[in-house]
């Protein structure tokens, strides 16, 4: 398969911040449609112009439905006594809903390029919704905001590049980070933005630095069929390169890179298999909201994604035994 000529870095760090508009517009779809409850992300993305197809509201149902499934359940192997670390969270949503559910970690941690913190944190400023679930959850002294980051209490955004993580760290320690905290990161759709050298250092970064942590990577797998050749090409024609497609050629792929970079166990689920074991009475509901004519593009796109969790557990919290 021709690659084509990469474009320049700027260029394609610009195209992979545009991917966060694509996600968070999709997500605004499906909820309007009443995929799933998402009260806030109205706040932070405009309604569509167009429709989105079914297949798509669905795949991103089981996206969301998924992760939230992992994250839940690590929250309340925890206790909430722990810290998320969401890298590449774009203009997500879950701190909101997290609070309304009563459901906080410790401390909730963003990390975006600057240029998408700055446009989230204009949101949060000037939308009282979104700003006041922070000062409500937040004690002691004023918060600190500028123009790429703000600290409060519960809720903390940093303006930073992934593919640093000394100077990630550096910014999230200053902001509270508790390396002794169990410690979940979420990737959800970003590893697959960077090398295969860059994701491994970021996830060998994790595993040196949290001795108690979980893992949840969203993103593309089966990459090396003729599907995943053409969903390559469809974004390398926006001058966005799937840069760490090396890593999705497979679930096993996407495991031993966990595997290789100090996480204990790991497991990785095409979401196909995901999307069978969502609670089912919910996955009725949501296949009666819209016709689906297009069932076969619709495994197709599910079998080109996958969750992969991974887990290290010095404090013995069962985490290994985390599934769906
Ligand atoms: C497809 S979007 C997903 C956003 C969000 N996780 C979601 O699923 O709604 C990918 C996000 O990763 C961010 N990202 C990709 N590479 C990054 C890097 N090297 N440093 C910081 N952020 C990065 C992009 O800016 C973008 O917001």
């Amino acid at each position: 398969m021709s690659r084509g000529a990469a474009p320049d870095s700027d260029t394609a760090d610009e195209a992979v911040r545009g991917t966060c508009d694509d996600a968070s517009i999709c997500k605004r779809f499906a909820v309007s449609v009443g995929y799933w409850k998402d009260p806030y992300i109205q706040y932070f993305v405009r309604q569509a112009k167009e429709r989105k197809a079914p297949e798509i509201n669905r795949g991103y149902y089981a996206r969301v439905q998924g992760i939230s499934q992992l994250l839940k359940t690590f929250l309340r192997r925890t206790q909430c006594n722990c810290q998320i670390i969401n890298l590449g969270a774009g203009l997500d949503t879950t701190f909101w809903v997290l609070k309304d559910e009563n459901l906080l970690p410790v401390k909730y941690f963003e990390v975006d390029f600057p240029a998408i913190v700055a446009r989230k944190l204009y949101n949060i400023k000037s939308k009282p919704p979104l700003s006041k679930p922070i000062m409500e959850s937040h004690s002691g002294e004023s918060l600190l905001i500028d123009a790429h980051s703000l600290d409060s209490s519960r809720y903390s955004i940093i303006g930073g590049d992934l593919r640093n993580p000394k100077d990630l760290e550096e910014k999230l320690k200053k902001f509270g980070m508790d390396t002794e905290l169990p410690t979940l990161l979420i990737a959800e759709c970003v590893l697959v933005y960077m090398t295969p050298e860059q994701s491994s250092c970021l996830l060998k970064w994790a595993t040196d630095t949290f001795s108690t942590a979980m893992f949840i990577n969203y993103e593309q797998v089966n990459m090396g069929d003729r599907f995943g050749q053409i969903m390559v090409e469809n974004l390398q024609r926006r001058q966005c390169n799937l840069a760490g497609v090396d890593s999705c050629q497979s679930l096993k792929s996407q495991m031993e890179r966990m595997l290789r970079n100090g996480w204990e166990t790991a497991d990785a689920w095409n979401m196909m298999i995901v999307y069978s074991n969502l609670p089912q009475g919910d996955v009725g509901r949501i296949e009666r909201l819209e016709f689906l004519d297009e069932k076969e593009l619709l495994d197709q796109l599910l079998l080109h994604y996958c969750i992969c969790w991974a887990t290290k557990d010095a404090l013995r919290l069962g985490l290994k035994e985390i599934t769906f």
